[in-house]
This record gives structure tokens, C-alpha cells and sequence, in this order.
């Protein structure tokens, strides 16, 4: 048997995948001594931590409020968790995005394609996969299109500071100045808007009501504080693996750029091949059993979605990538009966899963109409990085 993997060692970082592996079928419950936590990896499990109330986010193990300056959806439960999150769902419904978003995700996509489209050569990371959710985002909250270079900013910084795990204290300021930046910047909008609503997201956050029920002002700042980093990194990591998972397969490229009702095939599959939140964390209220043996209560459990995503008792061939597979259904792969685990199930699915989708088909579409022909520069795909948030750093690619 195997030695049980560490998570938190470098050839975990280097490939995740074969320790995944290794935890699923000899260790799918494990104590993890450096996290204080207990590893769950199969899809089960995983799936039933994510639906099963006696799972809780109150402890949540990212602290997040120091940047955010709140609490925020993520880290609620229960009744708390099912009113504010009612508050702010509304806007990312499908008929919202299809009305009152679309113009603005493909007008933002074109934008950033337009500063490269005769080019050469293009870094797809930073000249297109980490801006365009951030500019999205602060189009959709009705700002000035001018402010885009400052949120990216922010959001950077953000980032940086959830990514530095508290190590340099420089990376940990810097992220505490932008959220404080952030929350100044936002809190006379949210005055004017309360006072004169207008068709945007922050309007729509100002006069959003449920039994009596408003947000604050401290609510919503954290909450586009949170949109930030959670819909802004993922999404760029789902942009960038999807396009690395396609030029590594010339073959299901082709095929995808034959016929574009394909693309969300791809999408979901690299959703569920190379997920770009690999682990979220969940505590024990009692305790409970899984496949692999008892957890404690008041435990903290960490759901490993990048290893539940490859149970070879769930998708045929698990590793292997492929817009085909028929053991993936992409069509309803939004709704709570998503079968795979990228974005969540249950009360804390991803609120954004739908912008998400349509962000990346759209970005996709447009980046496969501006280059019919584009490969990785190097001739090679680049390595994919991070523990918790994981993808490519960074995509070169070369255009015909
Ligand atoms: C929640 C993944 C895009 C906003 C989540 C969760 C996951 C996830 C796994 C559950 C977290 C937990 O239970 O602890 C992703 C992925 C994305 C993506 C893989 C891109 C492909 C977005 C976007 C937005 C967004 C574009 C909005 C702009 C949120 C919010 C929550 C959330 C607000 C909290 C929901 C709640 O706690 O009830 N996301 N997300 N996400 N996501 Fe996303």
C-alpha cells in the first residue's frame, strides 16, 4: 500500500492527480495532521458533504473577512445563508443574463480580442482570461468602463492575498489595502444608487427585499468584494485549462471548431478534467459516516472536488479528456443536477455558474472565430499551478 499523499508537498503542487488517485482508493477518509483536516476524495462523499446539511460552512476555514470586510454568502448557514443568498440570486438567472448581461460579456470579450487580434503572438492569461471577468463584472454593476484597469488592480491584490496564505506580510497589506480601497470606492455609489436605481447589478443589490429584508451596506460591499475573487479567478482558470485541454487534443479541437454546439461539451469536461477550485472546506455539526469510515464531530473536512471529478467508479477512463464522453451530461449541466463537482451542489452552488458559461462559451466562440489557426508558442502545453485554485499561469499561444 501506497504512503498516504501530503497535500501540501511540492510533488502534490507539481500533479495533484496521481495522489488524488492513490487518497480514493486506499485512504478515502484521511486525517490530514499539516491542515488539521480530514481528506475526502471520492465523488460520493464528496457530493454528499456538499448536500448534506449536517455539513456547515460557520467555520469556515479560508478566512475571508479581513479582505472582504464582512461576512459574506460562502461562510453562512442555514436561514441566514437561504435569505441573503435569495437577496442577490435573482441577478445571475438565466433570463437576467440573457436581457440585461449578454450585450455587455460579448461586447468586453470583442474588446480585449480586438488589442491582439493582429497579432502574432498573445499571453491568453493576461491579455484576456484574467480581465475579462473583472471587466464583466464592473460593467455589470453599471460602473464606468474606465475603471476596469483599477478593479484589476483590486482584484489582483485580492487574490494575491488568499493565494500568499498569510506568508509575506507585503502580498497580505497590499490585499488589505485593496479591499479597503475597494469598500471606499463603493460605498457613495451605493448611496447614489439607493437614490436613484438604474438597471445594473449594484441598483439591483440596493433595492433587493425579501420579508422586510434588505442588504446593507457593508453586505453589499463584501459581496462584489467576494464577486471579485470567486467569480473573477476561477473563471480565468476555467478559460485558460479549457484552452490548454483543446490544443493538447488537436483532435477535439478541430472538432469543437467544426462545430461550435460543442463547446459546451468542452467546457463541462474541462470543468470536470481540470476544475479550478480543486478543494473547499466543510465542518462536522454531529458525526457522520461515510464510504470510507466516521468522521468526528466538529471536524473539519476538506472536500477534495479535483479528485471526486476523476472517480474512475463514476466516469469511464477518468484522466482522459474528451468532449465526447457520454457519462457527462452537458445539457442540464447547470442546473442542481450538475454531474460533476467544479461548481458545487446544493445550497452553496455556484451562484455564478451561469455567467461563468456564458462568459466562457462566448469568450470561446470569439477566440476560435479572431484565430482559425492557434497553437501553444512553445510547442508545449504549459504547466498548470496552485493547490486550492489551480490552472495555467500563464498561455502563449502563436497564431498561424
Ligand atoms: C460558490 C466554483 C464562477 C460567484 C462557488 C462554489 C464553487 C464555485 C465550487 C462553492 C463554494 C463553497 O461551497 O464553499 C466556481 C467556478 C467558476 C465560478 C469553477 C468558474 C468556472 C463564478 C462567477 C461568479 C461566482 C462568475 C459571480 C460573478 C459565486 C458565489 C458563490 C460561489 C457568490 C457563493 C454561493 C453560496 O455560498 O451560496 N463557486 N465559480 N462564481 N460562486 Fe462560483
Amino acid at each position: 500500500v501506497p504512503q498516504p499523499p501530503d497535500i501540501l508537498s511540492p510533488q502534490f503542487a507539481a500533479d495533484p492527480y496521481p495522489s488524488y488517485r492513490v487518497l480514493r482508493e486506499h485512504y478515502p477518509l484521511h486525517y490530514h495532521e499539516a491542515t488539521g483536516s480530514w481528506l475526502i476524495s471520492r465523488y460520493e462523499d464528496v457530493e454528499r458533504a456538499f448536500r448534506d446539511p449536517v455539513f456547515t460552512t460557520d467555520n469556515y476555514a479560508w478566512q475571508l473577512e479581513p479582505v472582504h470586510g464582512g461576512r459574506t454568502i460562502v461562510q453562512m448557514s442555514g436561514h441566514e445563508h437561504a435569505v441573503k443568498r435569495a437577496l442577490v440570486a435573482p441577478a445571475f438567472r438565466g433570463r437576467e443574463l440573457r436581457t440585461r448581461f449578454m450585450p455587455v460579456i460579448e461586447r468586453n470579450a470583442r474588446e480585449l480580442i480586438d488589442a491582439f487580434r493582429d497579432h502574432e503572438q498573445a499571453e491568453l492569461v493576461d491579455q484576456f482570461a484574467t480581465r475579462f471577468p473583472v471587466n464583466v463584472i464592473v460593467d455589470m454593476l453599471g460602473l464606468d468602463h474606465s475603471e476596469h484597469d483599477r478593479f484589476h488592480a483590486w482584484y489582483e491584490a485580492v487574490v494575491g492575498f488568499f493565494a500568499n496564505l498569510g506568508q509575506d506580510p507585503e502580498v497580505a497589506a497590499a490585499g488589505l489595502r485593496a479591499g479597503a480601497e475597494l469598500r471606499a470606492y463603493l460605498l457613495p455609489v451605493i448611496e447614489r444608487r439607493r437614490a436613484d436605481p438604474g438597471d445594473d447589478l449594484l441598483s439591483s443589490l440596493c433595492t433587493a427585499e425579501i420579508d422586510g429584508t434588505r442588504m446593507t451596506d457593508q453586505d453589499i460591499t463584501s459581496f462584489v468584494s467576494l464577486l471579485l475573487s470567486a467569480g473573477g479567478e476561477t473563471t480565468d482558470k476555467a478559460i485558460a485549462g479549457m484552452f490548454r485541454n483543446l490544443l493538447a487534443h488537436p483532435d477535439q479541437l478541430a472538432a469543437v471548431r467544426a462545430d461550435r454546439g460543442l463547446v459546451p461539451a468542452a467546457f463541462a469536461e474541462s470543468l470536470r478534467h481540470s476544475p479550478p477550485l480543486q478543494m473547499i472546506m466543510r465542518q462536522t455539526a454531529a458525526e457522520v459516516t461515510l464510504s470510507g469510515g466516521t468522521v468526528p464531530a466538529g471536524a473539519t473536512v476538506t472536500c477534495l472536488i479535483g479528485a471526486a471529478n476523476r472517480d474512475e467508479s463514476r466516469y469511464a477512463d477518468p484522466d482522459r479528456y474528451d468532449v465526447f464522453r457520454t457519462d457527462l451530461t452537458t445539457a442540464n449541466a447547470f442546473s442542481a443536477a450538475a454531474d460533476h463537482l467544479a461548481f458545487a451542489l446544493g445550497r452553496h452552488f455556484c451562484v455564478g455558474a451561469l455567467l461563468a458559461k456564458a462568459e466562457v462559451e462566448v469568450g470561446a466562440n470569439q477566440l476560435l472565430d479572431a484565430f482559425p489557426d492557434m497553437d501553444f508558442a512553445t510547442g508545449e502545453p504549459p504547466p498548470e499551478t496552485g493547490v486550492f485554485v489551480r490552472g495555467p499561469h500563464t498561455l502563449p499561444l502563436r497564431f498561424g
